[in-house]
């Protein structure tokens, strides 16, 4: 009685660890794209346009003496060339083709009067598509652009596509949020590869659990012993026969074995006989 008791605690477990298998991650499938198990996801292709998404904002240093207007650059999904106007005096390190770009132009106030000097003027790349891996949950992509990291944020919003600074305390992880109605949570596979596994597990718990159950039943309730415990015996004890049967009639294509002489009684495995 104890074994029985206990596979089919065994059986209950393997079931609610299979159903509760922490917590699910959201697996990259393209630099803007990543798909959790039940076939959710985020997809930001749609958002791939032409143009790069910017957003703009203001620094002050040293107490006043100096401002820095810092603008970010993003294209999701592909890199793409950057456009940039030809200016005296500036350093361009986005020249190649790219995701993520800042644009730094640092002003001194030189005197107390609102006269200011521009210090420095630079863009700087800052992220490749190539090179992206998404959160677990799926909510950011980070921009491995070592020695930094880079992280957009994506927040699911209706309405027009924007870029927001969110955190720039660390120069060395730059977070950007982007707003987006393709940063919601949307169904992009059908049926996720986990789902089918998981009805896997789940179908083959049913068939253990009632294997353990009939044996449990017929030895304690009916009595039985020996190999007379498994349940519906005569079916398993069948099913090689059905199996080979069933073999047979796909490899013929579908049709009755040929006959073997034409006054044969017939063959009781023959589909004639059922
Ligand atoms: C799919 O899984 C994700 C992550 O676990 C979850 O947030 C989402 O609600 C699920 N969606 C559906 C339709 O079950
Ligand atoms: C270049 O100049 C055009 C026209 O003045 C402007 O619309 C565009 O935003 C500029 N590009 C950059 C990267 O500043
Ligand atoms: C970038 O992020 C990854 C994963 O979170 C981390 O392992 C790595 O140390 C980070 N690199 C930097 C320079 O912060």
């Amino acid at each position: 009685m104890c074994l029985c008791n206990l596979s089919i605690i065994i059986v209950f477990l393997a079931f609610s660890t299979s159903s509760v298998s922490g917590e699910d991650v959201c697996v990259k499938k393209s630099p803007c794209s990543c798909v959790f198990p039940n076939g959710t996801g985020i997809d930001l292709t749609p958002s791939n346009t032409t143009t790069f998404y910017s957003a703009a904002t203001y620094q002050e240093m040293k107490k006043g003496l100096q401002y820095r207007l810092i603008t970010y650059y993003f294209h999701p999904c592909t890199d793409l060339k950057f456009p940039i106007n030809a200016t005296v005096n500036v350093t361009n390190r986005c020249t190649e083709p790219l995701a993520l770009c800042s644009h730094v132009y640092t002003f001194d106030n030189v005197n107390t009067t609102v006269l200011f000097n521009v210090s420095s003027n630079h863009y700087d790349n800052i992220g490749y598509s190539e090179k992206t891996y998404f959160s677990n949950d799926g909510r950011s992509i980070i921009y491995d652009n070592k020695p930094s990291n880079n992280t957009i944020l994506l927040v699911c919003s209706q309405g027009e596509n924007r870029l927001q600074p969110y955190s720039l305390d660390d120069p060395h992880e730059v977070v950007l949020a982007f707003y987006s109605k393709d940063a919601c949570l949307r169904q992009i596979e059908e049926i996720g590869r986990s789902t089918g596994s998981t009805l896997l597990v789940v179908f083959f718990s049913i068939v253990i659990f009632y294997l353990v159950l009939g044996v449990c039943t017929k030895k304690f309730l009916m009595g039985a012993t020996g190999i007379e415990v498994i349940p519906n015996l005569a079916f398993w004890t069948d099913l090689p026969n059905l199996v080979r049967d069933g073999w047979a009639f796909a490899i013929n294509g579908f049709k009755l074995p040929p006959r073997v002489g034409a006054t044969s009684s017939p063959d009781p495995n023959s589909y004639d006989s059922i």
